[in-house]
């Protein structure tokens, strides 16, 4: 089976997985991209979301068959050639992630509403993000995603931050 990832393509050996198997355990498994984290397996807790052609899916209930010719992305090809993606750095500005499990999960699903949505209000972000955090980030997750979507819709100020990441 041929994978799409990140934009690169992944040959993935019909004998090394079933195709009713997770995305997630191939992702973590057979491809060792570990970014994407485990939680629930129930679809449930969010930590394992990636995007497929663009919309957030729980990578443990989504049949890796069900991806075959469509485009992944995980955390891993966020940062493409070490570049933060917007969201990182507000993620950093705002000092989001505490313990960090969730995060990974968090910023796929912000990823994926901030390019639907420009200007996300608190009630469309919790609407959007159903993901769970047990260290509760979830005020700092609503002020980094609207610092980055503030950040995208202004050019000057999008220059100013990637200067200071250098
Ligand atoms: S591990 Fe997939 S939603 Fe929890
Ligand atoms: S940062 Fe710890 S679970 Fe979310």
């Amino acid at each position: 089976m041929e994978l799409d990832i990140n934009g690169r393509r992944h040959e993935v050996q019909d004998e090394a997985i079933d195709p009713a198997m997770p995305l997630l355990w191939v992702l973590r498994d057979v491809l060792q991209m570990t970014g994407t984290k485990f939680g629930c397996g129930v679809a449930a807790c969010g930590a394992c979301t990636v995007r497929v052609d663009g919309e957030a899916v729980r990578s443990c209930v989504t049949p890796v068959s069900a991806v075959a010719g469509r485009s992944v992305q995980t955390i891993e090809g966020l940062a493409p050639e070490g570049r933060l993606h917007v969201l990182q750095r507000a993620w950093i500005e705002h000092q989001v992630p505490q313990c960090g499990y969730c995060q990974s999960g968090m910023l796929m699903a912000a990823a994926a509403l901030l390019e639907r949505q420009g200007d996300p209000s608190d009630a469309e972000i919790d609407a959007a993000i159903t993901n769970l955090c047990r260290c509760g980030t979830y005020p700092r997750v609503r002020q980094a995603i609207k610092t980055a979507a503030r950040e995208l819709a202004s050019p000057a100020r999008r220059a100013s931050m990637e200067a200071r990441q250098g």
